[in-house]
């Protein structure tokens, strides 16, 4: 009786082993990835254009001190709001609306960062 119930025990024990070592074995390896069928085909987006300089010629369309457009630097402003806030005077900055300002701009204000801090908030484009 003793003999058999240590084989019993024996064999209980080997069963549970074995089912331990099936518990642990590591997974069956995935198969082969689904491949992505051709889908639905989204409606071509056209890319927005990136902004076009602006030229001179269309700077120049906006010359008045009600719709005034300045280049400086390459760079387009539309100074129509700042025009009455100026420190130095509308006539003074007026007379250069719908131009080139590049040269006054930087002799008057080269070297004053305030003049220059301003500025970016009334940016429009740059030059082409
Ligand atoms: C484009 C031609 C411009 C001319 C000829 C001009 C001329 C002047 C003049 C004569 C003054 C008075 C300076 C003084 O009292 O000592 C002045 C002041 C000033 N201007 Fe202009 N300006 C021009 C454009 C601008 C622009 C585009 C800005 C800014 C967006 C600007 C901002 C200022 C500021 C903040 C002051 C007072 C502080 C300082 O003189 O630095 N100006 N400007």
């Amino acid at each position: 009786m003793r003999w058999f119930l240590f084989l019993a025990a024996l064999a209980a024990l080997s069963a549970s082993c074995q089912s331990r070592h099936l518990l642990l074995a590591p997974a069956p390896a995935p198969g082969p990835a689904p491949t992505p069928g051709p889908g639905p085909s989204l409606p071509s987006v056209e890319a927005p254009a990136a902004p076009a300089g602006l030229t001179l010629a269309e700077v120049a369309t906006h010359s008045s001190e009600s719709d005034c457009w300045v280049a400086i630097n390459g760079e387009v402003y539309d100074l129509t709001a700042w025009l009455p806030q100026h420190p130095g005077g509308v006539a003074i900055l007026a007379q250069y609306c719908g131009q080139d300002a590049t040269s006054p701009f930087t002799m008057q204000h080269g070297r004053d960062s305030e003049p220059q801090e301003k500025l970016p908030q009334y940016l429009i484009g740059n030059l082409a």
